[in-house]
């Protein structure tokens, strides 16, 4: 068995492990502020996957939210990339709509992402290649659009922020309308599948967008940060993906703005 199939099986078991533990009680701890939650299902289902991936590959290395790889600085051999719950505050307020999200490089080179929807059982996964998937149906290519006619990704909360705000602001004018699911990686995966045509975020980890990065890849998408950067795959970043043309759109509408620019090199610094 290929890593690609062991992957797809081991994401399906861990789904199956977060579905059985969720019917007992679970701690829920608050990490750096009252929002920002964890709970004993997150950390036993990154253990769990650690494990399972150790067992069948010793020489693999892990990164995951909850605490494995903090050592990990380069990309060589095979590296897991691992969310084990995606939307931790959607799990606690409505057992619903989160995903594991894993995204596996080789070498530095991106081999495959693998996003579960874990309560509908839905499997969004793709192979550098061999295109993108939900569940057995290849997606199709995925096809322009532009602002004034698009649905796109954004969470609320940038809209607030002083120096960054009034840029996200005019998107919400300017676009169809805006929506906001509580996970990145399902939202990547919506991207990938066209029913959102972009998503925008100030801030993620890469176990949020590896996994998704990859897959809308193979649908024809782009990825790259709000500032039309690409992305150094250990490190934190904004996030912009979507169909080409409206990528296009957006980063040069995000690169026309000193302000915004100014407020992104302040929280992420210049480009490496
Ligand atoms: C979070 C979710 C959320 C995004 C946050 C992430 P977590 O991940 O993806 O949608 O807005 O930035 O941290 O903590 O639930 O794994
Ligand atoms: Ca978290
Ligand atoms: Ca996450
Ligand atoms: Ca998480």
């Amino acid at each position: 068995m290929e890593i690609y199939e062991f992957g797809q099986r081991m994401i399906r078991e861990a789904g199956d492990f977060i579905k059985l533990r969720m019917k007992e009680d679970f701690k829920v701890d608050a990490k750096l502020n009252p929002h920002d939650l964890v709970t004993d299902v997150d950390k036993e289902t990154e253990t769990y996957i650690y494990e399972r991936i150790l067992e069948r590959y010793p020489d693999h290395r892990i990164i995951g939210e909850e605490g494995h790889g903090t050592d990990i600085e380069d990309m060589s051999g095979v590296l897991w990339i691992v969310d084990p719950i995606d939307g931790t505050l959607n799990f606690v307020h409505q057992l619903q709509n989160f995903a594991v999200s894993i995204g596996v490089y080789v070498d530095g080179e991106p081999y495959c992402g693998l996003i579960l929807d874990v309560m509908e059982g839905v499997l969004y996964h793709a192979r550098v290649g061999s295109g993108a998937f939900k569940d057995d149906i290849r997606l199709d290519e995925m096809r322009d659009t532009t602002l004034d006619r698009s649905l796109i990704g954004m969470n609320a909360n940038w809209v607030i922020k002083d120096q960054i705000g009034p840029a996200f602001k005019k998107i919400v004018e300017q676009t169809r309308s805006t929506r906001s699911y509580g996970s990145a990686a399902l939202e990547m995966a919506y991207v990938a599948t066209g029913i959102l045509s972009a998503s925008v975020f100030f801030r993620l980890h890469p176990w949020d967008y590896s996994a998704g990065m990859i897959i809308i890849d193979e649908a024809g998408g782009r990825t790259t940060n709000l500032l039309g950067e690409e992305i150094d795959i250990l490190k934190k970043d904004s996030i912009l993906t979507g169909n080409k043309a409206i990528h296009k759109e957006l980063t040069d509408y995000f690169t026309s703005d000193a302000a915004f620019i100014a407020g992104h090199r302040r929280v992420h610094g210049e480009k490496r």
